[in-house]
């Protein structure tokens, strides 16, 4: 794993918009993984400014997303289609009939899981963006996770809804599942961006880099992926 590390969040997300926008420069037709959270919020913001600035296109791009709450509409703010839509692709010329997401909503589920799995299949990733839990989870894949598991349904463990209900008017508001991509579906990418910042990453971003490779830090897998990236401000690399 490569390691870089930033003095802070903006610096942090300059240097994965280095990344991205080589990506999407020597690709016009690659095929982005995204991620939600506050996270990518900085690589966002320079994504739509460098699409509106100097002209990037993005109308051939496309982008699979890593996971979305079960039950909530694409209409809720709180949905990840919805976040997706107005921190990124409200930005961008890309169609969005060229974004991919699971639908939250799909009234059978195990369906809806092997038709993300058939378009992942389709559509293989030039890279795949992560934040990472301060559990050590990638995606919604909490720690237990198999590796060998692909897009699933998960139920989210209580840290995970704590972590998440700052987005939510009340803690009762927040799903308690979810529908993933699973640790194998990450690590087809061909290449993963992983990204943390701040004090409270900076056990899960120990435990992924310098703990061994286990199930109960799902992260821990990108250990063994041949080309992936961890980019950590200074405060999430304190215990490295
Ligand atoms: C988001 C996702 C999650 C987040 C993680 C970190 O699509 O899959 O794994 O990346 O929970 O969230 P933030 O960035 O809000 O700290």
């Amino acid at each position: 794993m490569k390691i870089i590390v930033t003095k802070d969040y903006d610096k942090m997300s300059e240097k994965a918009f280095e990344i991205m926008s080589g990506v999407v420069k020597s690709n016009p037709r690659a095929v982005l993984g995204l991620a939600t959270g506050t996270t990518p919020l900085g690589l966002y913001k320079l994504m739509t400014a460098d699409c509106k600035d100097n002209g990037t296109s993005y109308k051939k791009i496309r982008t699979v997303n890593l996971d979305e709450y079960a039950g909530l509409d694409i209409t809720s703010p709180q949905s990840y289609v919805y976040f997706m839509r107005e921190n990124l692709f409200k930005g961008l010329d890309i169609p969005l009939e060229n974004t991919n997401i699971e639908n939250g909503k799909a009234a059978d589920a195990e369906a809806e899981c092997a038709r993300y799995n058939a378009l992942l299949s389709e559509l293989p990733r030039d890279i795949q963006l992560l934040g990472l839990g301060s559990n050590g989870h990638i995606a919604f894949n909490e720690p237990g996770t198999p590796f060998g598991t692909q897009t699933h349904v998960v139920k989210l463990a209580e840290s995970t809804v704590k972590d998440n209900s700052r987005l939510f008017e009340k803690i009762g508001d927040v799903p308690t599942s979810a529908f993933t991509m699973g640790p194998k579906n990450i690590m087809q990418s061909k290449k993963v961006l992983i990204l943390a910042y701040g004090e409270n990453k900076a056990r899960a971003v120990y435990e992924m880099v310098n703990g061994e490779v286990t199930e109960s830090c799902p992260a821990s897998i990108l250990q063994l992926h041949p080309d992936c990236t961890l980019i950590v401000d200074e405060k999430a690399a304190s215990l490295l």
